[in-house]
Formats: structure tokens, C-alpha cells, sequence
């Protein structure tokens, strides 16, 4: 089974490759078109046999690859974290709009952050990776968000690992007032931004604005 799983896992360090290669490519035609880099940095990984299987059990998920495949979307995950909150937006449409990646979820936890104060734009999508055997639907978890955003998650998730999940009441509420700081930290960057360099939007007429992003903006004038 181990072997068999290092092997299937493959196909996700492969789905994982192919996504950094569309990531890069936009980031590059980003920034010879708009001279703005909307990508501050990307990660990616795959999960390890052992935090599959892990996971395969809390879910209690029959083990075998069918029932993994079907039942853990983040088996491979990339974060984009970028400059502003409308290039979250936009790098995920560009992502999301190529013909070859199926759009499987999104929750948009920037315009609905979760109670505990977590925003980021989170998309379950599917890639085609072409094994010598023939294609394969490899889906990949995609996570965007600001460089504020990615702060305050990655102290976050430290504090609920410190407490084992048990956060006391009081710094609940420290860490969503955290948020909604970050939050507004954020609005003003990039209000500053469009100050300084006009808007952030597409400045190329012939570029669509895709609905939540002008949603995005028309919530935040
Ligand atoms: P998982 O089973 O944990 O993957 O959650 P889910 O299927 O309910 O999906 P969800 O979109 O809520 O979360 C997916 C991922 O987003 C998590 O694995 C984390 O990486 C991240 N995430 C979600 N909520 C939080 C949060 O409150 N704090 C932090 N730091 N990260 C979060
Ligand atoms: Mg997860």
C-alpha cells in the first residue's frame, strides 16, 4: 500500500508542477504588461503518505486510492500570496478561466471571513497530468491571499497548535481583532496603491472583469 501511495502521490507532485508553471507564466506576463508583480510568493506541497493517512482516518475514509482521491481535495495545495487583495482575485480568474482547469469549489473567505477571523480566497480545482499510460484528473487546493492575510494564518496556526485546538476565549478574540486589522491594513494599502499607480483593476479595456472582483471593489468604495 505505501508503495503504491508514493507512487499515486506522484501524480499530485506532478498536478502541483503543472499549476507552478500557469503561476509563473501569468506572474510574468503580469508584470510585462502592467509593470506590477501581483505575486509575492507561492508555496506549494504534497502531502506526506503519513498526514494522508492520518487524514484518511480522522475522516474515516475506506483506505484505498479511489476513496483518497475522492475524499481529500488537498492532497496537493499551493498558496499564492499576493501584493493586494484584488490581485487575489484576479490570479485566481486567470487561474480558473484556462481551459484545462476545471473549477471543482471555491469558498471565498475574504468577502465571508470565518468567525475566528481567517480570510483567504480558497479553490478546489482539477488538472490533467499526462502519464506515459494516458491523462489523469489530478485535483489541486489552491489558497490565495494577502501578505496580511498570510500573517496573521501563519501566527494563528501556531496558536492553535500550541493549545491544541483549545485557544482560551480571550485570545479568540485578540486574534479576530487581529484580523479585522490586517484586514483594514490591507484596504488602505491598497488604496494607496491606486493612489499612486491608479487602479489595480486591469488597465487593458480588453481585459474582463470577472464579477467577484468587482464585487470585491464595488463592496470596498
Ligand atoms: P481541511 O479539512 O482542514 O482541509 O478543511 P476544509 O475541508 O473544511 O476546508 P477549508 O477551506 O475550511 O480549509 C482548508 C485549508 O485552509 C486548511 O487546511 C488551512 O490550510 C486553511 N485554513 C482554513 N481555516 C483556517 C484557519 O482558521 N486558520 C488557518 N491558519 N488556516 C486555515
Ligand atoms: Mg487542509
Amino acid at each position: 500500500m505505501r508503495d503504491e501511495l508514493r507512487r499515486f502521490l506522484m501524480e499530485y507532485q506532478f498536478a502541483v508542477d503543472e499549476m507552478l508553471t500557469k503561476v509563473a507564466i501569468l506572474r510574468d506576463e503580469f508584470v510585462y504588461l502592467h509593470r506590477h508583480n501581483p505575486i509575492e510568493h507561492v508555496n506549494s506541497r504534497v502531502k506526506s503518505v503519513d498526514s494522508l493517512l492520518n487524514k484518511a482516518a480522522r475522516r474515516q475514509l475506506p483506505v484505498d486510492l479511489p476513496s483518497i482521491r475522492e475524499g481529500i481535495t488537498d492532497i496537493a495545495g499551493i498558496r499564492i500570496t499576493c501584493a493586494f487583495t484584488s490581485d487575489a482575485y484576479r490570479v485566481l480568474d486567470s487561474l480558473t478561466s484556462q481551459r484545462d482547469v476545471q473549477v471543482l469549489t471555491i469558498k471565498d473567505y475574504i468577502a465571508n471571513p470565518k468567525p475566528n477571523g481567517y480570510r483567504s480566497l480558497h479553490a478546489v480545482v482539477s488538472v490533467p497530468v499526462f502519464l506515459s499510460t494516458g491523462p489523469v484528473d489530478v485535483t489541486v487546493e489552491l489558497q490565495l491571499r494577502t501578505v496580511a492575510m498570510d500573517f496573521w494564518a501563519s501566527a494563528e496556526h501556531k496558536i492553535f497548535y500550541k493549545f491544541a485546538g483549545r485557544v482560551p476565549a480571550g485570545l479568540v478574540d485578540e486574534l479576530a481583532e487581529a484580523a479585522a486589522i490586517a484586514a483594514d491594513l490591507d484596504r488602505r494599502m491598497e488604496e494607496l496603491h491606486i493612489e499612486v499607480h491608479g487602479t489595480t483593476g486591469p488597465d487593458d479595456p480588453d481585459l474582463e472583469i470577472d464579477d467577484a472582483v468587482l464585487g470585491y471593489f464595488l463592496n470596498n468604495r
